[in-house]
């Protein structure tokens, strides 16, 4: 990693990697970005500028390309998916914490999001750390956690018309479900999956017995100490591992566009911790 330097962006996660062309990395170089990205969870790469074929070669570097079923394609390559922000939009794309994909049965790995025009201010996105969260819990709530499991639906894109998300019918699957502590593939590490776009209820609780604890969950595993936040620049590229942290898209830029290109990469069905 010579010419490299590599800055975390907070204490729990996200680091910035610079010195790094992703479109003419060498394989070696590549596995290093995978293995940061499974220790930091998001790497914030500048100045790439990655055409929509750096942009796929890349992905299929980290894996199968598991096209979303529910955003708009690019026209031109359709394995990649358009995050636009029109100037008339209140809300955006991903503009709750999320996990993307967690309504699937093997969840997408990671999603590498690519800058094409930014508004001149705002448009940032979080990120909190799955597994510092889990640490930070008492070891009763681990406990109890460790032995829940609960259901992800796709159903809250059948109410994103305001962000430009309009699905057919035939898009949307039955839920499924995860471990609510999850090991992480490849690294071991827990991490709480659980989120308030895709996440309906705990197995065997009702939806109104689960609210409270989700409604607790969620607020604890996005206080700002878990965070980073990542300010766009033209060019950059993130990537982040779905497993290890969750994200939210700010929308604090109404009457300005925002456009990315989005590639999620295909995971594997979920373990418990
Ligand atoms: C997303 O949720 O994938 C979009 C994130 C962003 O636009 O910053």
């Amino acid at each position: 990693m010579t010419n490299w330097t590599l800055k975390k962006l907070s204490g729990h996660c996200g680091a910035r990697l610079e010195g790094l062309s992703l479109a003419s990395a060498s394989t070696s170089q590549l596995e290093i970005v995978r293995s940061s990205l499974f220790e930091h969870g998001v790497i914030v790469l500048p100045d790439q500028y990655l055409t929509p074929e750096d942009h796929i070669k890349l992905a299929e570097f980290f894996g199968e390309i598991d096209v979303n079923r529910f955003f708009t394609p690019v026209a031109s390559h359709p394995t990649i998916a358009e995050v636009r922000t029109t100037p008339e939009q209140k809300n955006v794309i991903g503009g709750t914490w999320h996990t993307d994909h967690s309504y699937d049965a093997a969840p997408a790995m990671c999603s590498i999001l690519s800058a094409q025009q930014l508004p001149p201010f705002g448009g940032d996105t979080h990120f909190a750390s799955m597994s510092s969260a889990y640490y930070a819990m008492s070891s009763g709530l681990q406990n109890m956690l460790r032995h829940l499991s609960a259901w992800h639906s796709d159903g809250s894109f059948g109410s994103s018309s305001d962000v430009g998300i309009n699905p057919k019918q035939d898009a949307f699957r039955d839920p499924v479900l995860h471990p609510v502590i999850i090991k992480h593939p490849k690294t071991g590490a827990p991490c709480v999956y659980v989120n308030g776009d895709f996440t309906l209820n705990f197995e065997n609780w009702t939806i109104e017995e689960s609210i409270p604890l989700l409604s607790y969950l969620y607020a604890f595993i996005t206080k700002p100490i878990f965070t980073a936040r990542v300010v766009w620049e033209p060019g950059m590229v993130v990537i982040w591992d779905n497993r290890l942290v969750q994200h939210y898209a700010t929308a604090d830029y109404s009457g300005h566009t925002r456009l990315m290109h989005r590639i999620t990469v295909g995971g594997v069905p979920l373990e418990p911790f």
